[in-house]
């Protein structure tokens, strides 16, 4: 059996403030497979890492994300909230890694700078409400670092991700090369049979659809589907995945997925 691949959710994100850079780069000391961010657009429109529509809860500000300019965002503090944001008894002072906002362009370069393959997976929040603004400036960045249409042996994947079907088809559109998942919290009517609609090539279901609906990976893969399973934290979690033979676990703690899978 394939081993699956390990993403981390937001990061190394139980250890360490989501989203921030920190809680990347301690992913990929770790040896994640991969990282999976939420992406939301600025007032100014900038696309940065942030998974809620609003401040208040991984950040000092109120509102909406959606309100701000990215020089407002950028003098939040996006990681004091997290007991891994702040300095613990015996830590040298900490950079601000673990507490500033991180843009979709810095992860990216951090992820280039890693030099090793890495996977990002690229999840877009609520496409419905940015009409199509959110892929578009996405590809547009992707186009600049030279990640929308992938070459074979490319050190950095991206994929992108939605729960969205309309999101997926809008990337397809825009970037018929680049891989999608269809993110999938209820079984929606067109399954069993099927591959993904508008050319997603990967199913994204939660842990606890996973766990409600027992026969939903075996149909998923049996129609051709690679699946890619979220949010896998706990060990016996993890073995119901891997005894169903998933492609990719998304998890906020991948330095425990990969000890338990031996790696
Ligand atoms: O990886 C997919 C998963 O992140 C979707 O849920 O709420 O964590 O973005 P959420
Ligand atoms: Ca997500």
């Amino acid at each position: 059996m394939t081993e699956p691949l390990v993403f981390a959710h937001r990061g190394s994100s139980y250890d360490l403030p989501e989203h921030t850079l920190a809680a990347y780069l301690r992913a990929l000391d770790e040896g994640a497979d991969g990282v999976e961010c939420d992406v939301r657009l600025t007032r100014d429109g900038h696309l940065v890492c942030v998974h809620d529509r609003r401040l208040d809860r991984t950040s000092n500000g109120h509102g909406l994300v959606s309100a701000r300019t990215l020089a407002e965002l950028e003098a939040l503090d996006f990681g004091s909230w997290h007991p891994g944001g702040v300095p613990a008894d015996g830590d040298e002072v900490l950079d601000d890694s673990r507490t500033r906002l991180l843009t979709l362009d810095r992860l990216l370069g951090a992820v280039r700078d890693a030099g090793r393959p890495v996977r990002v997976l690229i999840e877009t929040k609520h496409p419905s409400r940015y009409g199509g603004d959110v892929e578009r400036r996405l590809v547009a960045l992707l186009r600049r670092h030279g990640l929308a249409e992938p070459v074979p042996d490319t050190p950095v994947q991206v994929t992108v991700m939605s729960f969205s079907p309309l999101a997926v088809r809008r990337v397809r559109e825009l970037a018929p090369a680049l891989p999608t998942v269809l993110l999938l919290d209820v079984v929606p009517r067109w399954l069993p049979p099927g591959r993904l609609p508008f050319g997603a090539r990967i199913a994204g279901p939660g842990i606890e659809l996973v766990r409600a609906r027992p026969r939903l990976l075996s149909a998923l893969r049996a129609a051709g589907n690679q699946v890619y399973v979220w949010t896998v934290n706990e060990p016996a979690e993890l073995d119901l995945v891997l005894a169903a033979g998933v492609d990719g676990i998304i998890t906020d703690r991948p330095g425990r997925a990969l000890a338990r899978l031996g790696r």
